[in-house]
């Protein structure tokens, strides 16, 4: 490891109220929403915790006791974890400001605890120390920029501005949730003023580095990333990271049943007279009986699927599904059920939650 890599800290931040992972997020950190059967937070921490990085501020809103709960102290991941307290979703750099007394003079690298990043931070950590810029920024090209902070570059690459959110973007590079700061940040939050959406944004703030003529540096990441702030983005990571996952047979399948491919079956999980195509993980304690189970699902802890099938979904713990022939592309939430109509006359019969969305297609 290289000389000075341990003081910088990190700072992530796992605030804000999740609204486009609606009705999960009412009930459960948009955060801790399980990638391949891991929240997606614990990639970030580990991607830290890979860079030699020890020293955590957390930055926490309503959801701080749930975060907490799976987190702890961070031993679990070789972090020491401090939780900094938000009471309100006043925006990035209001997480920078409220962590000021946590980051001292130290350089840190910001985290958005729902980012997902191929490839771990430890070489872009290992350039910002030798290089020591001001602020330096991931960027990768996007479709739509108009959700993201958009860069715009200079002929050798330079950044020479950036925009939150702007109507007629000047290009299609958008800011990547990880940032790495030196102390001057500090300066620039201070200056800031709420945007048009009543936050503070880093985005203003790494701006305002730039027209002060201090250094800010970028890079562009070809590898995969995503916000993964909304479902269809969710299934997207959960499909790339099962991709990856190493076949393994911790739990019990009997002799009808059918393993295909890359399948993760957790220990306590029991397969009957079933067909599991990978990649996929049935979690622990789950039982598959009379199903089909398709690639890219991730089944959670102790859940039921029931003469059904389902496929490219995500599925979290102790939701049970039985006897509703093919389900594909969805996120069913903690302890849902979802089953035939028992009677005629023929009917959805539906008890769905604020901001549930069906789709129907009898
Ligand atoms: C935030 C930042 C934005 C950045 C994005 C990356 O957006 O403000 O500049 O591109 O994270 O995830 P938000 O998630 O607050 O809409």
């Amino acid at each position: 490891m290289e000389k000075g890599l341990t003081s910088v800290k990190a700072l992530v931040l796992a605030g804000g109220s999740g609204t486009r992972l609606r009705p999960i997020t009412h009930t459960s950190a948009k955060q801790l929403v399980p990638v391949a059967g891991k929240p997606v937070l614990f990639y970030g921490l580990e991607a830290i915790a890979a860079a030699g990085i020890t020293e955590l501020g957390m930055v926490v809103g309503d959801t701080q006791a749930e975060i907490e709960a799976a987190v702890g102290d961070g031993s679990a991941f070789g972090l020491q974890v401090t939780y900094l307290r938000q009471e309100a979703p006043l925006g990035l750099a209001h997480g920078v400001l409220i962590a000021r007394d946590f980051l001292g003079d130290d350089d840190f690298v910001m985290y958005l605890g729902d980012n997902f990043i191929v490839g771990g931070i430890t070489d872009l950590v290992a350039r910002f120390t030798r290089e020591r810029p001001a602020a330096q920024i991931m960027l990768t090209e996007v479709g739509d920029p108009r959700q993201f902070g958009v860069a715009e570059l200079d002929g050798a690459g330079r950044v020479v501005g950036l925009e939150e959110k702007p109507a007629r973007p000047k290009s299609d590079l958008a800011l990547v949730g990880v940032y790495l700061f030196s102390p001057a940040v500090h300066a620039a939050v201070a200056e800031l003023k709420p945007s048009w959406r009543g936050e503070l944004e880093i985005t203003d703030a790494i701006q305002w580095l730039i027209e002060e003529g201090l250094r800010v540096e970028s890079s562009v990441i070809t590898g995969y990333w995503k916000d993964t702030g909304n479902v269809t983005d969710m299934l997207e990571v959960n499909r790339l990271v099962l991709e990856s996952v190493e076949p393994r047979v911790s739990g019990h399948v009997d002799a009808a049943s059918d393993l295909v491919g890359r399948v993760v079956v957790e220990p306590g999980a029991v397969v009957e007279r079933s067909r599991v195509v990978g990649p996929a993980i049935i979690g622990g304690g789950a039982r598959i009986r009379d199903s089909y189970v398709g690639p890219f699902t991730s089944i959670g802890a102790s859940c039921t699927i029931t003469g059904s099938e389902i496929e490219y979904s995500i599925v979290l713990p102790r939701a049970s599904i039985a006897g509703v022939g093919r389900i594909e592309s969805s996120l069913i939430g903690h302890d849902v059920e979802v089953t035939p109509a028992p009677h005629t006359p023929r009917a959805h019969r539906l008890v769905l939650g604020d901001h549930s969305k069906v789709q129907i297609s009898s």
